[in-house]
């Protein structure tokens, strides 16, 4: 697919335009607050999305990249999947890139497994997922540019996703030190070694920056995971691995948090995310919750 890369010449994104990055700054902070009262927008039918829904869902990922749906619980399968791609495509997001564990159209489940090729990878567990946006270990041709993260059955207890729209990062990084953006924009910053995929094939290794722009959006590509990662040795490369870290784990005031009930969701321009571990009570690797996720190249809608 094609892509725009670099900044455009008023890019709030360029450091040397201040102007123009305050004027984006506070747009996006009284966005990030008004979305935190702002719920699941409701989707009646997700086969025929009203104007009114796409519109909802759209703008509020224009505002802050991410927006939370409600849809009624489906229980056959093969609508509940056909439903997902439906939404997709009324928003635009184009085809959901190939992934080796997808099911029926491009749609991975994520449950606890106990498929050889799934066994003992944390997001098949009970286990909390740290912070991360998807595919962060993708080639560049492939970046994840948003996903649809859909519950299809919720933990008894725990299994909350808690939800940052990436430009927010951006500007707490800027705001704390503007040469923390120019270490995480490196094209070298970040190296995910290479390693054996769950099906056994070798993953070649992914070097890149955190931060790049294209056009006016900014994409991130980030985990909060400390093995198997290289950062780029760096005096400010550490420091602002360790603030946007530490961020993370404390908490912004502008962070969504939910547990998703059967038929819920969230669309997003692959933002920061995390989810908590969930049934501790129960005995062995077992748990009903589902979580139906679809990962696509493009963003949502013109966002
Ligand atoms: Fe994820």
């Amino acid at each position: 697919m094609e892509k725009l890369t670099g900044f455009t010449a008023d890019s709030p994104f360029d450091l040397r335009n201040s102007e123009e990055y305050s004027d984006w700054r506070d747009k996006k902070l009284s966005a990030g607050k008004r979305a935190l009262a702002a719920g699941f927008v409701e989707i009646l039918d997700p086969m025929n999305m009203r104007d009114s829904e796409v519109e909802a869902i759209l703008s509020q990922c224009r505002d802050t990249n991410i927006a939370l749906y409600s849809t009624p619980p489906e229980s056959d399968d093969s609508i509940l999947r056909g439903n997902l791609r439906a939404m997709a495509e009324r928003l635009g997001m184009g085809e959901p890139e190939g992934h080796r564990s997808k099911g029926e159209a491009a749609i991975v489940a994520l449950t606890v497994s106990n498929r050889p090729s799934q066994r003992g990878f944390i997001p098949y567990t009970r286990k909390a997922i740290n912070w991360h946006t998807d595919g962060y270990y993708n080639a560049p041709d492939n970046t994840i540019r948003g996903f649809i993260l859909h519950c299809v059955q919720d933990a008894m207890a725990g299994g909350v996703n808690q939800i940052l729209d990436n430009d927010i990062a951006y500007i707490r990084l800027r705001d704390e030190n503007p040469d923390y953006i120019t270490a995480l924009m490196h094209p070298q910053v970040m190296t995910i070694p290479e390693t054996h995929e769950e099906d056994g094939t070798l993953r070649p290794a992914s070097v890149g920056p955190v931060f790049h722009v294209e056009g006016d959006d900014l994409i991130m590509r980030y985990t909060a995971r400390t093995r198997s990662i290289e950062w780029r040795d760096d005096p400010v490369t550490r420091e602002a691995v360790a603030f946007l870290q530490n961020l993370l784990i404390e908490g912004d005031p502008l962070m969504l948090e939910a547990k998703m009930k059967p038929g819920q969701g969230v669309f997003n321009n692959n933002a920061l995310h995390n989810r908590t571990a969930f049934d501790p009570s129960e005995v062995g690797n077992h748990s009903r919750r589902i979580m139906y996720r679809v990962r696509f190249n493009k963003r949502i809608g013109s966002t």
